[in-house]
């Protein structure tokens, strides 16, 4: 049986970055109450002509040159968001179409802020079994389009930003070692975006009421929260035998420095094992682990064959963790260029727009 290695990673945020004091002009707040309940001092907002397939892309571009990896080698493509460009298409066929993944199925899956956790498993065990050889997971977010940013109990929270992941199969062993995977939709009132689905469809009154916003209990999440997550991590270590004596890093869900340090005490684990850079993004849902995980192998944290726990939590509720042996890019010999693919991307998705519009003429003249 393969095992499923990462061997790509990558992220991007939008430049605007909005402060607690930006923050503090459009509600009554202020920077040290912020500071203090959540940890965090700023956060990335996407321009009017960025969206979550413009961040994806960036972010899998990225992964896809560490991997050294050509896009149209990918088999599968899956992405997590918890503010997807459409209801539907999969923003993942979006994605697929601009990078050049010309041979890959690509979907969604949503879990909320648990959803990269998810999706990278689901990938992960389609390379396990065999069925595919590699897959790219992209979880990304223009949340700051669903938040009321008259509320001041969410608006503080939230950031824009993108994560993913290469995933390929390899015989020798690591990559992915075991994967825990909870929900509890009896809690689904605690977190979420009521309308714009088919219950609460776009109407004068549902815009009027503010149902197209984040609505949450904050309170609630937060209990929730550091129930879950230590659990969680135990949870997936069990399952390949491990402790949190044998991790080196624990990259968490970023959503508020206060979960992260319950959740250590529950370890019984120091702080500094834990990836921490909710001060300077926010809860960016699905892309937060990426983002994290970047950033520490940047910093030189992540180095190969370190063990890592990722763990995650959200609306759902959904939770879960992953146990993983850090292996980094597979030697290649050839040098690949996953950027240059782009160009041809847009030549071909083009092309294919022409073609399909002149057969439309075509088949309505046969008819
Ligand atoms: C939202 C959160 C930061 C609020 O912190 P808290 O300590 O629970 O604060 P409370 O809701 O108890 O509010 C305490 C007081 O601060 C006020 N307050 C709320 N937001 C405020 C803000 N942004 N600035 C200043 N005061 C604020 C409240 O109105 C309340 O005032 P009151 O006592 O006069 O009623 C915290 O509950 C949290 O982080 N929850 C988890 C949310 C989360 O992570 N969601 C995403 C999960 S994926």
């Amino acid at each position: 049986m393969p095992f499923a290695h990462i061997t790509g990673w990558g992220m991007y945020v939008p430049e605007p970055i909005l402060t607690n004091d930006d923050i503090s002009k459009l509600v009554d707040t202020n920077d040290e109450w912020i500071r203090d309940r959540t940890g965090i001092r700023e956060r990335h907002i996407a321009r009017e002509h960025e969206f979550p397939s413009t961040l994806g892309v960036e972010a899998a571009v990225r992964a896809l040159q560490i991997a050294n990896l050509a896009p149209t080698e990918l088999d599968l493509i899956i992405c997590t968001s918890s503010s997807p460009e459409y209801i539907f298409p999969a923003t993942a066929c979006i994605i697929q179409d601009q990078i050049g993944a010309t041979k890959a199925g690509a979907f969604d899956i949503q879990a909320a802020c648990t959803g990269f956790i998810f999706a990278t498993n689901m990938a992960a065990q389609a390379i396990r079994s065999g069925s595919i050889k590699s897959a790219l997971v992209v979880g990304t977010e223009v949340l700051s389009r669903f938040v009321n940013w008259k509320d001041r109990n969410t608006c503080i929270l939230f950031g824009d930003g993108a994560g993913a992941f290469v995933l390929q199969a390899s015989d020798i062993p690591g990559g992915v070692m075991s994967t825990v995977m909870h929900s509890d939709g009896s809690g689904a009132d605690s977190l979420a975006i009521l309308a714009g689905g088919s219950r609460y469809p776009a109407s004068e009154l549902t815009i009027h009421e503010g149902k197209h916003f984040i609505e949450m209990d904050g309170k609630e999440v937060f209990r929730f929260a550091t129930r879950v997550m230590g659990r969680a991590v135990l949870e997936a270590l069990e399952k390949v035998n491990m402790t949190t004596n044998d991790v080196q890093w624990i990259v968490p869900h970023q959503a508020n420095y206060r979960i992260i340090e319950t959740a250590a005490k529950y370890l019984k684990m120091p702080l500094d094992k834990f990836v921490i850079n909710v001060d300077r993004y926010g809860n960016t849902s699905t892309a937060s682990i990426p983002i994290a995980t970047v950033e520490a192998i940047q910093k030189g944290q992540i180095k190969p064959s370190d063990k890592i726990a990722f763990v995650g939590f959200g609306g759902g509720l959904t939770w879960g963790a992953m146990v993983v042996e850090w292996t980094g890019p597979i030697p290649a010999k050839k040098h690949v260029h996953p950027e240059q693919y782009r160009r041809f991307a847009r030549l071909r998705s083009f092309l294919r727009r022409v073609i399909r519009f002149i057969e439309g003429v075509f088949s309505r003249r046969e008819l």
